[in-house]
């Protein structure tokens, strides 16, 4: 079996959506810090792109939840791999995201994070996909909704690869 990928977003509209999000955060979050954590290893490239285009100060962290194993299902089973480095009490944090699926892990990674006591508590996710929504979870910005089929890079893997992709492929499996 071989694998193709098919261009779903490419790099030029992921980047000008990216730009748009980026001044959108600016405004909302005028006159405040706003502190960026990085769900990895997806949001990794988003977030750094994201923050780019920031002109209000950030600060960020990095965490790491493992939810699915080598496949393209969610297991329901969130583990912290590593946790933020930093308290974020009293913060203005933005939890950034590459996708949004069943919702099972940023359901329960916000609610974590709640109990933390951040200032405020937002979510930014470059991809969504409604359709798989199992969990309800609040976005409050958005790259693309995307049809329920499995993606690949600008962060998103399949089995670790693909990662570096600078646009949003369909992963496409041949039988050969
Ligand atoms: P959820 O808990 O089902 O919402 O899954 C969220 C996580 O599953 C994301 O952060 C991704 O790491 C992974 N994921 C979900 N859909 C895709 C996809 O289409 N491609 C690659 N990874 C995905
Ligand atoms: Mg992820």
């Amino acid at each position: 079996m071989s694998e193709r990928i098919r261009v779903l977003l490419p790099e030029e509209e992921v980047d000008a959506r990216i730009q748009a999000i980026g001044e959108q955060v600016s405004r909302d979050y005028a006159g405040r810090q706003v502190h960026l954590i990085c769900v990895l290893k997806g949001g990794s490239f988003f977030m750094c792109e994201l923050a780019k285009r920031i002109t209000v100060p950030v600060s960020m962290d990095f965490m790491a939840v493992s939810s699915y194993g080598g496949g393209t299902e969610s297991k329901g089973v969130v583990k912290i791999v590593k946790d933020l480095d930093e308290p974020i009490k009293d913060k203005d944090v933005l939890v950034v995201e590459d996708i949004v699926d069943s919702g099972r892990t940023l359901s329960y990674l916000l609610e974590m994070l709640k109990n933390r006591g951040p200032k405020s508590l937002h979510l930014c996710t470059l991809l969504d996909k409604p359709d798989r929504r199992v969990v309800d979870v609040d976005v409050d910005y958005t790259g693309f909704q995307i049809p329920d089929e499995f993606v690949v890079g600008y962060g998103l893997d399949y089995d670790q690869r693909y990662r570096n992709l600078p646009y949003i492929g369909v992963i496409e499996f041949d039988q050969d």
